[in-house]
């Protein structure tokens, strides 16, 4: 028995249900605007704030994108439904969801029925004929069992075909819901501004709660979706070259500097490919004087943030607070600690410049930094295990995948497949901490106008006498005590590098370990103080080895 034709839900009232009104109509345009106008005038009284310092106005952002026209959903659902049908696959669409990127249709598995057709008698048992003389037949129920949902989901591609789709995933079930979902690219994707999602309620509750709340993007069903970076507490972001890891950064950015004063959060840029962050060089928020571009300053720069670290905790300690929230609300706190935000655009440069000591000073940091507000966001084109290694996994629980070229990076990142089926500028999957299965979101876009006005805003003269001091003496420190003893971030390693050897010399660690004659001297110092190697008269002697790897773990 064929199944009625779906009762289609409206496709109207969803973005009025979920997501607050809709972009208003020509008439109602102007009356909007106004309201939006008091409402910001207010708004932007409630977001001056003390001590000088006034968040932007968000007006500075674009205004809801334009909305693309909604494809014919009715009747892409009629074709998946006859598409499955052709292959001999009852199901019914239930719900239809659009996004701003791809339209979710909810499918309800239908049944298989089998039939058989028998002759039709009459009440005394008698075959009964037509008016020609043949045996009338009808068709009788064998069996009724439901339509298993992996015949569903093995025609993908035959639906992909069918609705003239580049990629089509397959979601079952919805979380929560009783259907199947098949996610189908909208013809003419919608941009997701970011002012849309920061106006949204989703976000603002999120924002009353924390001040690191961050606006990610939309979900299938357009909903907007916030996240808390304390909560996350660090961020792992993949995905191919032009996936959107840089603008899903600076969205990021652009709304922490949206809603924080240089006392409330600290950034620290580094970006290794010197063009990425280059525009928020001028914000007052940078740790730094600077954007950190210099691969070999690395290094320095994470230990300074490691020390700030354990500085934090020494400072927690005195007052008897657990962590920076209990800190900031402390009377006895000399003074408010602004959140520090690590931010890594590309970390494929660092590991492949520094392999062993990046990945031991972010796990260190991942590991200790959250109880004192220091957060990472770290982004790579290459979700391969040689940059994504395990530990780093282990130590970055939130992640995003934007658009990957094959199977196997969309496991390295997410530890399962679905990113290979994303479709690029923003399409990403984002799986939290504690979810078992990650969300299809569409990021929020910025554009670098929207970037410059917020920027400009901070760099603002009036602003220029409150600008806290750049941190730059805390590299200075970190060069200093790095290069007389155990403290260098390579001590480590160089004691690591002696123990594979008999002997070692000074020039042996420069190769090595890619550093200077005089770090390497200081160094070799070090190792002789710790008792690694034999002390000798001139410095630049090789030196006889001490102990072995086995024995390490005797001398602690
Ligand atoms: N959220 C988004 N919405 C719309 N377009 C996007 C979005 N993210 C990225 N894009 C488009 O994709 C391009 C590449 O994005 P980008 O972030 O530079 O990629 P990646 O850093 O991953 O190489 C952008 O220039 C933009 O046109
Ligand atoms: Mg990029």
């Amino acid at each position: 028995m064929p199944a009625p034709p779906p009762k289609l839900p409206p496709l109207v009232a969803r973005w009025d249900e979920e997501w607050g009104p809709s972009p208003p109509e020509e008439k109602e345009a102007r009356e909007a605007q106004e309201k939006t106008a008091v409402a910001e005038s207010r708004d932007d009284k409630r977001r001056r704030v003390s001590n000088g310092w006034e968040l932007p106005p968000v007006h500075l952002l674009n205004a809801v994108g334009e909305e693309a026209k909604p494809p014919d959903n009715e009747a892409r659902a009629q074709l998946i439904v006859d598409t499955l049908k052709s292959f001999g696959v009852d199901a019914r669409v239930v719900s239809i969801q659009q996004g701003p990127t791809v339209t979710q249709f909810g499918i309800e598995p239908g049944w298989e029925v089998k039939t058989r057709l028998v002759p039709e008698r009459d009440e005394r048992g008698r075959i009964v004929y037509d008016k020609d003389g043949r045996p009338k037949y009808r068709s009788e129920v064998l069996s009724r069992t439901r339509v298993r949902v992996n015949r569903i989901t093995a025609l993908a591609n035959d639906l992909a075909l069918a609705l003239a789709a580049p990629s089509i995933r397959i979601e079952s079930p919805v979380p929560g819901k009783p259907f199947i979902g098949i996610e189908v690219p909208n013809t003419a994707p919608s941009v997701v501004t970011l002012r849309s999602v920061i106006e949204s309620p989703a976000f603002q509750k999120m924002a009353s709660r924390s001040r690191l709340a961050v606006a990610l993007g939309k979900g299938v069903s357009g909903e907007p979706v916030a996240a808390d970076l304390a909560r996350m507490p660090h961020l792992l972001i993949a995905g191919a070259t032009g996936s959107g890891k840089s603008v899903c950064i600076n969205s990021l950015i652009t709304c922490l500097l949206m809603h924080n004063t240089p006392e409330d959060v600290r950034l620290l840029l580094i970006d290794p490919k010197r063009v990425e962050l280059a525009a928020f060089a001028p914000v007052p928020h940078l740790l730094f004087s600077r954007v950190i571009v210099e691969l070999e300053e690395v290094p320095a720069v994470l230990q300074a943030v490691i020390q700030e670290m354990e500085a934090r905790y020494r400072a927690f300690a005195a007052v008897g607070a657990r962590n920076i929230e209990a800190y900031n609300r402390n009377p006895r706190a000399p003074e408010k600690m602004p959140y520090w935000v690590v931010i890594i655009d590309e970390l494929a440069d660092l590991m492949m410049s520094a392999p062993y000591q990046v990945e031991r000073q972010l796990c260190r940091l991942a590991q200790l930094a959250r109880a004192t507000g220091i957060h990472l966001i770290v982004a790579t084109q290459r979700p391969s295990v040689d940059v994504v290694t395990g530990l780093i996994k282990a130590n970055f629980p939130t992640r995003i995948a934007f658009a990957v070229s094959s199977q196997v990076d969309s496991r390295t990142i997410l530890d399962m497949a679905g990113a290979e089926k994303l479709l690029g500028r923003g399409d990403m999957l984002y799986l939290p901490t504690d979810a078992a299965k990650p969300r299809r979101l569409q990021g929020c876009y910025v554009s670098d106008a929207e970037i410059e006005r917020v920027v400009a805003w901070w760099a603002d003269d009036r602003f220029r006498h409150l600008r806290p001091e750049p941190m730059d003496h805390l590299l200075e420190q970190v060069r200093e005590a790095g290069l007389t003893g155990e403290d260098d971030p390579l001590f480590q390693a160089a004691k690591e590098l002696a123990m594979e050897h008999n002997r070692i010399s000074v020039s042996m660690l420069q190769r090595r370990l890619g550093i200077g004659r005089e770090r390497a001297v200081k160094l070799m110092g070090a190792l002789e103080q710790a008792g690694v190697v034999a002390p000798a008269d001139d410095p630049l002697a090789s030196r006889q080895v001490l102990i072995r790897p086995d024995e390490d773990e005797l001398l602690g």
